[in-house]
């Protein structure tokens, strides 16, 4: 992923400011836009309209300076940016490794989810603050941001892994995922209760007025009431850090997406 420094590598230390992910030394900085990810999202019409209405940064991929040859061990650290594209969750492009070597990943910021795949079986890792992610040789791998802010974390790999983002256009990636869909959007309101179906803009209402509620375990309280109405309470008028994930059958990706390394 960068070649701006060259072996034999001195021993260094990296300083990593966590506000806006940089670091310093630094090296190569890519920028993945929407039009970057043509095809791999299943809603192909959903990611047309995307790239017309701004083409927006999806994530950025921010490395150190260690070169990606033999024995030496690069570090990169990714931002995906909170979004949803067809009701999909916001994503790397994904790719395996063909040099087949393992991989770690670290959790600094956000929600996110890794996706592992190895043309049969597909994984699901959650990844928060904190979290190492562990990806095997033979995995493909993409991150998924499910939260309200940038997902952040830190990769570490051999520098003779390679990307092959070829494969994951030939195999998918065994699942897709996407936010579950109960048709509610919960918004802060001044009183901490506002409840709305989505697709039709009905009116907000407090829980008390006779809707009917019950706690769930993500902290949203739903429940369809006689009248047809969704009510949802959102406790202490926050929304929940990470998104309840669907995680779908991959299916065929639409439109031929591009294969061409970062
Ligand atoms: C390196 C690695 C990560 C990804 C980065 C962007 O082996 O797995 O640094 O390269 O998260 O994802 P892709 O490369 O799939 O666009
Ligand atoms: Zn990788």
């Amino acid at each position: 992923m960068t070649t701006s420094a060259t072996p034999p590598i001195q021993p260094f230390a990296i300083s990593f400011g966590a506000d806006n992910a940089t670091l310093e030394p630094q090296g190569q900085v890519l920028t993945r836009r929407m039009s970057d990810l043509e095809g791999l999202f299943a809603d192909g019409d959903a990611w047309a309209r995307a790239v017309a209405d701004g083409d927006p940064v999806v994530y950025t991929v921010v490395s150190s300076p260690v070169p990606e040859v033999p024995r030496e061990l690069p570090q990169s650290i990714t931002t995906i940016y909170p979004g949803e594209t067809g009701g999909e969750f916001w994503m790397t492009k994904g790719h395996q490794h063909p040099d087949p070597q393992g991989e770690i990943y670290l959790g600094l910021s956000g929600h996110g989810g890794l996706l592992l795949f190895d043309g049969e079986r597909a994984e699901w890792l959650e990844m928060s603050p904190g979290t190492i992610g562990y990806i095997p040789p033979g995995w493909a791998h993409r991150s998924v941001n499910v939260g309200d802010e940038p997902y952040r974390f830190l990769a570490v790999y051999p520098g003779s892994a390679g990307h092959d983002y070829g494969w994951v256009v030939e195999h998918g990636m065994g699942l897709r995922a996407r936010r579950v869909d109960n048709g509610l959007r919960a918004r802060r309101a001044d009183n901490g209760l506002q409840a709305r179906r989505a697709d039709n803009g009905l009116q907000a209402r407090p829980v008390d007025d006779g809707l009917q509620a019950r706690p769930v375990d993500d902290g949203l309280q739903a429940r369809r009431a006689d009248n047809g109405l969704w009510a949802c309470r959102v406790d202490n008028a926050a929304r929940p850090a990470a998104a309840r994930v669907d995680l779908v059958p991959f299916g065929a990706p639409a439109g031929k997406p591009r294969t061409g390394k970062p």
